[in-house]
């Protein structure tokens, strides 16, 4: 694993886990963690599970005792990395999103089409598609029980730099992060209404942006936290990103991706209107699944609250009896479940890279109509 801070701590802890949980044909082993601090890489090695501690990942793909780099890099390094790695016929799991640029995407594409030729398998961290209320949603949605899908509604809100004083960490520079809220959290809603749907983006108009244009410098920064120096410098990243959007079967979306939402703190909702009902969403209440359905008789039609802690729920079985509930750090567990029973079986893994192209293509699609007051802007075919 490469980079062993936020998601490098998610990510660790579902390593260690995912084998003790689901029965799997391979089995997990944590091998070797990088970071670029000697001391720091080491002491996070021995707290997350990892044997050995590297200060470069280089080292890491050259190894033979190496089978899978899962890379936890901000989005500068994911492209060096998960190329390097699937020509050295290692499998790559890399967090979203896939990249800071479409054309990165694009060369990380062909570099996963090349290496699975090969047998070697790669795919996007989207880790909500694995909450199991998503899963269900989306096998509501395969199974036509809204029918054709008329609207989406995905908001994704966050407050965390609503305070002008917080410092410019790496998720406020473009060009260690991409983009701002729009491709840190507004990535994570494409990609899961896609999902669910089974339709892609086919043109979007929106807004972007940076409310706060000046920010001090982070004297230290981990994580989400940091502390502020005395010098500022330029935000290059949106504070805020707004769309609306057409689906690929003709329904209508919109989309809000914000870190300046008082109050909200990992606020994820999506809801989706089809002619046959409707399904919501809330990740504060991620154990459920608001299911209306409009063919029941008038007279017992209403939203029901799925409780999806049964063990025929997806994932569900493995873990604790019905109503006992999961959270966030197992949605991390079964991507781990379903990377490992991909490459044992064979198979390629879900969310691929192409899957991950064509959320960069929104992203980037949605940073160029706010460049251009909202402009229409068709997302052309990965
Ligand atoms: N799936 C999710 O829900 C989710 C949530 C947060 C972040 N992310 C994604 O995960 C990735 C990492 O984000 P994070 O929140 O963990 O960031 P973070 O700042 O908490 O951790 C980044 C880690 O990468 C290391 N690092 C940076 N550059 C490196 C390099 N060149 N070589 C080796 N190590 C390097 C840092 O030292 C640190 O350990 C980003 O792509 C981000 O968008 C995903």
């Amino acid at each position: 694993m490469v980079g062993y801070a936020f998601m490098g701590a998610a990510h660790s802890q579902a390593w260690r886990t995912v084998n003790r949980v689901f029965d799997l044909p391979a089995r997990a082993t944590m091998v070797a963690v990088c970071g670029r601090d000697g001391a720091k890489v080491a002491e996070a090695a021995s707290r997350l599970g990892w044997a050995e501690a590297v200060t470069d990942w280089r080292a890491l793909i050259a190894r033979d005792d190496i089978d899978v780099i899962d890379v936890c890099t901000p989005g500068d390094s994911h492209a060096e990395i998960a190329i390097a790695a699937l020509e050295a016929g290692k499998h790559v799991l890399c967090e979203k999103p896939l990249a800071n640029s479409v054309d990165e995407a694009r060369a990380m594409v062909a570099a996963a089409v090349k290496a699975r030729a090969l047998g070697v398998r790669s795919a996007c961290g989207f880790n909500y598609r694995r909450v199991p209320a998503v899963s269900l949603m989306r096998n509501l949605i395969a199974e036509g029980r809204l029918g054709a899908i008329r609207h989406v509604r995905a908001v994704y809100l966050q407050d965390w730099i609503t305070d002008p004083n917080f410092p410019l960490v790496w998720r406020l520079q473009k060009d260690k992060a991409g983009s701002g809220a729009l491709g840190d959290i507004g990535a994570h809603i494409i990609d899961l209404t896609q999902f669910v749907t089974g339709q892609t983006i086919t043109g979007v108009a929106g807004l972007t942006e940076t409310f706060v244009k000046e920010r001090p410098l982070p004297a230290e920064s981990s994580g989400l936290s940091a502390s502020a120096g005395a010098a500022t410098g330029e935000v290059t990243v949106d504070d805020a990103a707004v769309f609306v959007a057409r689906l690929s079967g003709g329904g209508l979306a919109t989309y809000e991706a914000t870190r300046f939402a008082t109050g909200r703190k990992n606020g994820l909702k999506v809801e989706i209107n089809g002619e046959r009902g409707s399904l919501v969403f809330d990740l504060e209440r991620l154990n459920e699944l608001e299911f209306y359905d409009a063919t029941l008789p008038t007279a017992e039609q209403g939203f029901s609250r799925i409780l999806v802690t049964e063990g025929d729920h997806p994932y569900v079985a493995a873990w604790w009896p019905p109503g006992h509930i999961l959270g966030y750090e197992h949605s991390f567990t079964h991507e781990m479940r379903d990377f490992i029973e991909a490459i044992a079986t064979g198979s390629d893994p879900t969310p691929s890279f192409e899957d991950a192209l064509q959320v960069q293509l929104v992203l980037d699609a949605v940073e160029r109509s706010g460049a251009a007051d909202a402009a229409w802007i068709s997302v052309v075919e990965s």
